[in-house]
Formats: C-alpha cells, sequence, structure tokens
C-alpha cells in the first residue's frame, strides 16, 4: 500500500513538472507581452498605457464593465479601435491555456 501511494506521488509529480514546461506561468507571460502597456500592476500607467489611454484594471468599477469573455476576446483576438489595431492578437504566440489564465490574473488586480 505505501509503495503505491509512493509512486503514485510521483507520477503526479511528473505529470504537473511536463504540464508546467509547456505552458509559461501567467505573471511570466504578463510581464513580457502586457506589461510594457497595461503596466506590471494593471494600473496602465506606463508611458505607452498613459497614450493609448488604457483601462485601470485596479478600479472595480473597471472590473465590473468587463466580462471574462471580454478579456479573453481581446487577448485572444487583439483590439481593434476606429479600424486600427491597438492591441495586437495573442492567439499566434500564447496557447488558449495561457490565455485563459489572464482572466483570474487580470481579477487580481482589483483593489
Ligand atoms: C501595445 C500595447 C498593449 C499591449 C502590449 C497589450 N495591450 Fe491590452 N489593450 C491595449 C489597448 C490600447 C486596449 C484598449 C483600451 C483599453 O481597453 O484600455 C487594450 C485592452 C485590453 C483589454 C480590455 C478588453 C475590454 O473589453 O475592456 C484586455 C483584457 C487586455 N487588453 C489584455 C491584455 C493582455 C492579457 C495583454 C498581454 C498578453 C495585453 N493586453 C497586451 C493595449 C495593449
Amino acid at each position: 500500500m505505501k509503495t503505491y501511494t509512493k509512486v503514485l506521488v510521483a507520477g503526479l509529480a511528473l505529470a504537473s513538472g511536463v504540464a508546467l514546461s509547456s505552458a509559461a506561468p501567467v505573471a511570466e507571460n504578463w510581464d513580457n507581452h502586457c506589461a510594457k502597456c497595461h503596466g506590471a500592476d494593471g494600473a496602465g500607467q506606463t508611458k505607452i498605457g498613459k497614450k493609448l489611454k488604457l483601462k485601470n484594471y485596479t478600479d472595480a468599477a473597471v472590473q465590473a464593465a468587463m466580462t471574462d469573455e471580454e478579456i479573453l476576446k481581446a487577448t485572444t483576438e487583439g483590439v481593434i479601435i476606429d479600424g486600427k489595431e491597438k492591441m495586437k492578437p495573442f492567439k499566434d504566440e500564447l496557447s488558449a491555456e495561457e490565455i485563459n489564465d489572464f482572466v483570474a490574473y487580470i481579477r487580481a488586480f482589483k483593489s
């Protein structure tokens, strides 16, 4: 019985190790792909963020006005305003799983 448990635990550790290596952690993806515009804290107060008048994700009212579907759609397909691409789509660079992780990550910026 004890041996069986050890084998099971080892198997699980191996499986999660494989899963981790295929998708980058969401914090790393945010820093690499999003923070230069939206800010490390999600407030959008970067040089580019101010210029683009980005929403402040630490603001509860902003969070309430945005659905999870909109977060997924914006990140997957990008944001086009007045016929101009303001944010590029990330579907070719990040997996669906990685994009999905942004929903909880962005929600957590709310102060
Ligand atoms: C070049 C700057 C830039 C980068 C990089 C960028 N965005 Fe954006 N993003 C924008 C702009 C511009 C908007 C539209 C204005 C707004 O909603 O604040 C926007 C809007 C959004 C929205 C709001 C959609 C809505 O319906 O309100 C989400 C969510 C979002 N971005 C997530 C991300 C994520 C996740 C990343 C990284 C994978 C990212 N953005 C990278 C510029 C950027």
